[in-house]
C-alpha cells in the first residue's frame, strides 16, 4: 500500500493532478496495486490567505510518505522567488531530492519544430543535479540600492553533491541499455574551478563503469546539438543551473510543455513528481490545459515506487492518444478538453 502525497498547487495545477489521479486509479484497478493519497493545499492561494508558505514540521509530514505527486507552484500575485524558493525549492532541498530526471522523448505524432527529426532521433534523458550550484541560495548584497551596490550568488559544488549525481546518471545509463552513452554537460573552458571538480569526479567514475561510454560537451554546444543532432545523446549529465535551462529546451523538442515530465529523486528518501510546465495562469479554470506531462509525472512516479508495468503501460497509452487522438498538445489547440484527454489515456489503458 503506497502512500501518496498530493500538491495540486497553483494556476493548472489541480487540474492536471486531477486527471493524473484520476489516470493512477485506473491502474491501480489493472495492475493490482494499492495506494492512500493525502491532499495538502500548499500554494499561492494559501500564502494570500494565511501567510503560510511551507513549515519544517509540514516538510516532515511530507517525509512520512512514499511519494509526492505535484501539480505546480508559482501566483501572479505572489512577487516571484518566494513561492518558487519557499515551498518547491525547499521541499527539493530539505528532502534531498539531488537528482531532477527529465526524459525528452518525442512520442509519434507529435509535432517537433525540429525539421527532418522524429522519435527515432529525440529519445534521451538529462539527470540534473538538484541541491548545489546557484541554486542552493548562498550570496547577498552590499549597500544595496546604493550606487555601489554588490549582488553576489555563489555557485556551490561540492565532491559529495557532485559525485552522487555523476553516480546515480552512470547506475541510470546502464540500467536504460540504450547506447549506453553518458555526456557531461558543463562550462570547463570558463567555470575552471566548479567544473574542474565536475570533470575530475566524472572520470574517476567512469572508470567503474567500463560498460557506459563517455563523452563531453561545454553547455552551449549542449543547445546547438540537441537542435542538430539530438540523435546523439543517450543520457546528460548537469548542474543544477544548466540543466534547468536545457531541460526547457528539450521539452519544446518533444513537443512541449503539455508533455514534458519530471522526477524530483532522493534515491534513499521520499520522491516528488511533477509536470515542469509550470502554473499557466491564463489557462487556469477554462478546461483547456493539457494533462498528459503531469499523467507522465504519474507514470514515473510509479516507475521509481517499483510499478514499472503500469507505468509502461500509462506510457502506451499517452502514446496512443497522442498519436491518435490528439491534433496537437498546446493548450486549447488538443481537439478535447484537459479531463476528455485524461478519458483517453484511461480508455486506452483498457479502463
Ligand atoms: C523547474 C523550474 C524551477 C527551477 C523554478 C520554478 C524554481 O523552472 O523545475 O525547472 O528553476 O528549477
Ligand atoms: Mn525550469
Amino acid at each position: 500500500m503506497y502512500k501518496i502525497a498530493v500538491v495540486g498547487g497553483d494556476g493548472t495545477g489541480p487540474e492536471v493532478i486531477a486527471e493524473g489521479l484520476k489516470v493512477l486509479k485506473a491502474a491501480g484497478r489493472l495492475h493490482k496495486f494499492a495506494y492512500t493519497t493525502e491532499s495538502f493545499d500548499f500554494g499561492g492561494d494559501r500564502y494570500l490567505k494565511t501567510g503560510q508558505i511551507l513549515s519544517d514540521e509540514e516538510v516532515d509530514t511530507l517525509r512520512t510518505f512514499d511519494a509526492i505527486y505535484l501539480g505546480a507552484i508559482g501566483h501572479p500575485d505572489v512577487k516571484p522567488g518566494i513561492l518558487e524558493k519557499g515551498i518547491l525549492l525547499k521541499m527539493r532541498f530539505d528532502l534531498d531530492q539531488y537528482i531532477n530526471l527529465r526524459p525528452v522523448k518525442l512520442y509519434p505524432g507529435v509535432w517537433t519544430p525540429l525539421k527532418d527529426k522524429g522519435p527515432d532521433d529525440i529519445d534521451f534523458v538529462v539527470v540534473r543535479e538538484n541541491t548545489e550550484d546557484l541554486y542552493a541560495g548562498v550570496g547577498g548584497f552590499l549597500k544595496k540600492g546604493t550606487p555601489d551596490e554588490v549582488a553576489i550568488q555563489t555557485s556551490v559544488n561540492t565532491r559529495k553533491g557532485v559525485e552522487r549525481c555523476i553516480r546515480y546518471a552512470f547506475e541510470y545509463t546502464q540500467r536504460r541499455n540504450k547506447k549506453k552513452r553518458l555526456t557531461l554537460c558543463a562550462k570547463t573552458n570558463v567555470l575552471t574551478y566548479a567544473h574542474d571538480l565536475w570533470q575530475r569526479t566524472f572520470e574517476e567514475v567512469a572508470r567503474e563503469y567500463p560498460g557506459v561510454t563517455t563523452d563531453y560537451a561545454h553547455v552551449d554546444a549542449t543547445t546547438m546539438w540537441m537542435v542538430k543532432n539530438p540523435e546523439w545523446f543517450d543520457v546528460i549529465v548537469t548542474t543544477n543551473m544548466f540543466g534547468d535551462i536545457i531541460t526547457d529546451l528539450g521539452a519544446m523538442i518533444q513537443g512541449g510543455m503539455g508533455i514534458a515530465a519530471g522526477g524530483n529523486i532522493n534515491p534513499e528518501g521520499v520522491s516528488m513528481f511533477e509536470p515542469i510546465g509550470g502554473s499557466a495562469p491564463k489557462y487556469t479554470g477554462k478546461g483547456v490545459i493539457n494533462p498528459l506531462a503531469a499523467i507522465c509525472a504519474g507514470a514515473m512516479m510509479l516507475e521509481t515506487l517499483g510499478e514499472g508495468k503500469a507505468a509502461k503501460a500509462i506510457e502506451n497509452a499517452v502514446i496512443k492518444v497522442t498519436a491518435e487522438r490528439l491534433k496537437s498538445l498546446s493548450a486549447g489547440k488538443m481537439g478535447f478538453s484537459t479531463s476528455e484527454v485524461g478519458d483517453l489515456v484511461v480508455e486506452y489503458l483498457g479502463g
